[in-house]
């Protein structure tokens, strides 16, 4: 079996294309969903990051900013910004590019943010809601990879979702997603013992360790649904935490790395934005 492959790159702009036409029903009816993004430090990955977030806000005829700080930014100063922008009218959407630097608590960072402006769903509050499936501003990663399997038509229900990775960003949300559209699910982590005996029973396994190479197709079953969400880079070139080419010939479907989940990120950002812009002004 060769798998199919789950381009999120294309569904991406299928999306946008969508989010495109809803901008400008907003616009007629004087909504401009507004993105600010912050950045504290010149880390190139993260200024990479956030200046494609700015790319594809404009590009659906969305506003947005970007405050730049300097790696030397105190807590407070950073507080006071985001404090400003919750009470900025015109903002629809707050997000601060994360890692910070070591003399930010990032967690107090987040929990500064206003939750009805917190479209990377990172607020506790956010997250609760996630827990006890209320509808609110799902973490863009994992909401992503939940559009993809629903788009593909990949059951969930009843079906055995093993995740590799713990994150906050990541793993743990993934997980509370699928429960909540009634999968089975796992969580495996760095001490997970064992770890081949639970990928093998996954119906879909979902890879986000930041591990180049942890999976290969030994460690999956025929018809197993592999989702990559590593980003690394090995001599230069952008990589997953899967072994694509072996991984391919016993999945049944897969997700490449690049143009796989990485371009959904970005897409759920932008519809969590709208969705800030719909919830304040309507
Ligand atoms: N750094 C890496 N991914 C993310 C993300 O989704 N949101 C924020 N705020 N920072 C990140």
């Amino acid at each position: 079996m060769s798998a199919e492959v789950i381009y999120g790159k294309k569904l991406a702009e299928e999306l946008r294309q969508e989010m495109k036409e809803e901008t400008a029903k907003l616009a007629k009816n004087g909504i401009y969903p507004k993105l600010v993004v912050v950045i504290v430090g010149e880390d190139p990955a993260s200024m990479s990051y956030v200046k494609g977030k700015q790319r594809a806000s404009e590009k659906i005829g969305m506003d947005s900013d970007l405050i730049e700080l300097s790696e030397e930014t105190s807590e407070a100063e950073l507080l006071n910004i985001i404090n400003r922008l919750n009470e900025d009218k015109t903002v629809h959407g707050i997000l601060v590019q994360l890692p910070l630097p070591q003399q930010i608590d990032e967690q107090k960072v987040i929990e500064a943010i206003n939750p009805s402006k917190d479209v990377d769903g990172f607020h506790p509050i956010n997250a609760g809601r996630m827990l006890t499936g209320q509808e609110t501003f799902y973490p863009c990663t994992p909401f992503g990879i939940l559009v993809m399997l629903k788009r593909a038509n990949v059951s969930i229900e009843g079906k055995h979702v093993v995740i590799i990775g713990r994150s906050n960003l990541v793993g743990k949300p993934v997980g509370q997603l699928l429960l909540n559209e009634h999968a089975t699910v796992t969580h495996c982590h760095s001490r997970t013992e064992n770890l081949r005996e639970h990928t093998k029973r996954a119906d879909i396994l979902i890879v986000a360790a930041g591990k180049a190479g942890l999976i290969t197709g030994e460690d999956i079953s025929e018809g197993t649904v592999v989702i990559d969400v590593g980003v690394n880079r090995v001599d230069g070139k952008l990589t997953g935490d899967v072994d694509f080419e072996s991984a391919k010939e016993k999945a049944s479907y897969i997700t490449p790395v690049p143009k796989g989940v990485g371009p959904m990120t970005i897409t759920m950002l932008l519809h969590n934005t709208i969705k800030a812009a719909k919830w304040i002004e309507q």
